[in-house]
């Protein structure tokens, strides 16, 4: 069975003082709930994991390149993201995608560094909008998912965020039927790559604008084992109903 996941992607949002929504999150979650992991600009994840320790709250990083070290300035390895403690790492976001111009190529290396460092990647995929409007989704979704997710992925290794550019930040959610559409085809690539029992066993979250009111309807998709979440998981207070509204396994 697959444990459910609930991802906040705080993007570029956030100083040491935001650290205290982590500890008040802390305090709204029990051991019931389903798995939280909280993805804070770089330069917090040492205190997060630090802060985060003992919780039950896993952190994760935004990014991270493909090579082990060298002449990169500005960027941070999987293996440094590994040793401040943090166990995740969001790769191939839309926002990287775009303002990176980074490639599906660039994001299966990517992925393969965050396995070489033992980091769970939470891989993102989704169509822009005009895609969506011109019926091109599901070949968009196709394209994205033969491009970036290497070969041995596996249940431990991988998650695979949907998240459909239109949505993210405009308050605008697909209908339930086009995110269990996306999702049961995401899962049937999956199976027939992967084979039945680690096809079945990554775990598909859904992002783009998921909020407190929207959340339990969207979690009612079979294939939906969670979220990644943006703005609303910037505070405790809009996160912990998002969390709570997940089924545990
Ligand atoms: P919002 O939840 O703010 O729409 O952002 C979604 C997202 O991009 C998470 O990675």
């Amino acid at each position: 069975m697959r444990r459910n996941l609930a991802a906040g992607n705080w993007k570029m949002n956030g100083t040491a003082a935001a650290l205290s929504e982590l500890d008040k999150l802390a305090t709204y979650l029990s051991p019931d709930d389903a798995e939280t992991v909280i993805c804070p600009p770089a330069h917090l994840l040492f205190s997060a994991c630090e802060k985060m320790r003992g919780t039950g709250i896993a952190i994760g990083a935004q990014d991270c390149h493909s090579a082990a070290s060298g002449a990169f300035t500005g960027d941070i390895s999987a293996a440094m993201i590994a040793e401040t403690g943090a166990t995740y790492v969001i790769l191939g976001h839309s926002e990287r995608r775009d303002a990176h111009a980074e490639t599906d190529s660039d994001v299966a290396q990517k992925v393969r560094a965050a396995w070489g460092a033992s980091l769970t990647a939470i891989l993102c995929i989704g169509e822009s909008g005009v895609d969506r409007e011109a019926g091109n989704a599901l070949d968009i979704i196709q394209k994205q998912l033969a491009g970036s997710v290497p070969e041995g992925a596996t249940g431990a290794n991988l998650v695979i965020a949907y998240e459909p550019i239109w949505a993210i930040g405009t308050g605008k959610v697909p209908t339930l039927a086009q995110i269990v559409e996306a999702h049961d085809f995401i899962r049937a690539h999956l199976i027939s790559r992967f084979g039945q029992t680690e096809g079945d066993a990554i775990r598909l979250l859904y992002g783009g604008s998921v909020k407190p009111d929207n959340a339990a309807e969207i979690f009612t998709a079979e294939n939906v084992d969670g979220a990644l979440v943006g703005g609303a998981s910037l505070k405790a207070d809009d996160f912990a109903p998002i969390i709570k509204a997940l089924p545990q396994a």
